[in-house]
């Protein structure tokens, strides 16, 4: 048994939310450490870039000891090797995300059988949340402080001149 496991928390973050912050926390408590890769979804158009989304990140988690942000191209099952891990943590909200991360679970491991991923539930509060719906919402001009950390929020109203 390998005592000093490091999980992964991939993804793309645009822009991270409270709910991610719930999973990281929780994430957190479980792993002696945990690294947050942060990465482009091909499949998705990002309002914000690989730099900015590293740096809110850093902020918003800077009070957690045992996690770091780091970010990475190329496959996920690559990036693992390279760091020496083989956790990955994926938060899960809903059945409807239970497809696609499902595929990627399993797509993953094809790549590397070694590769294990661990589903975590955000608190109920966040079931609903994602990263789109908080642009969106800005976007049409709601409210949507109370959706991501402090960190993110004063430097969406910049990016976005709310
Ligand atoms: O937050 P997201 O956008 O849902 O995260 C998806 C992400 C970034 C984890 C996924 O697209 C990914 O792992 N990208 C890296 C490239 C890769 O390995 N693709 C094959 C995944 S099976």
């Amino acid at each position: 048994m390998n005592t000093k496991i490091t999980a992964v928390y991939p993804g793309s973050f645009d822009p991270p939310t409270k709910g991610h912050l719930d999973i990281i926390a929780r994430a957190s408590k479980i792993f002696p450490k945990v690294i947050i890769a942060i990465t482009e979804n091909y499949n998705k158009h990002h309002m914000f870039s690989l730099q900015e989304r590293v740096d809110m990140m850093k902020e918003s988690v800077s009070s957690i000891k045992n996690v770091e942000v780091d970010s990475f191209s190329g496959l996920l099952a690559d990036y693992l090797i390279n760091i020496d891990s083989f956790i990955v943590i994926r938060g899960l909200r809903a059945l409807s995300d239970f497809e696609y991360e499902f595929q990627m679970a399993l797509m993953n491991r094809t790549l590397n059988q070694k590769i294990e991923t661990i589903f975590l539930m955000p608190d109920q509060l966040y079931t609903f949340l994602s990263s789109s719906m908080v642009k969106e919402i800005a976007g049409l001009g709601g409210d949507f402080k109370n959706f991501v950390p402090d960190a993110v929020y004063k430097r969406f109203k910049i990016k976005n001149n709310l």
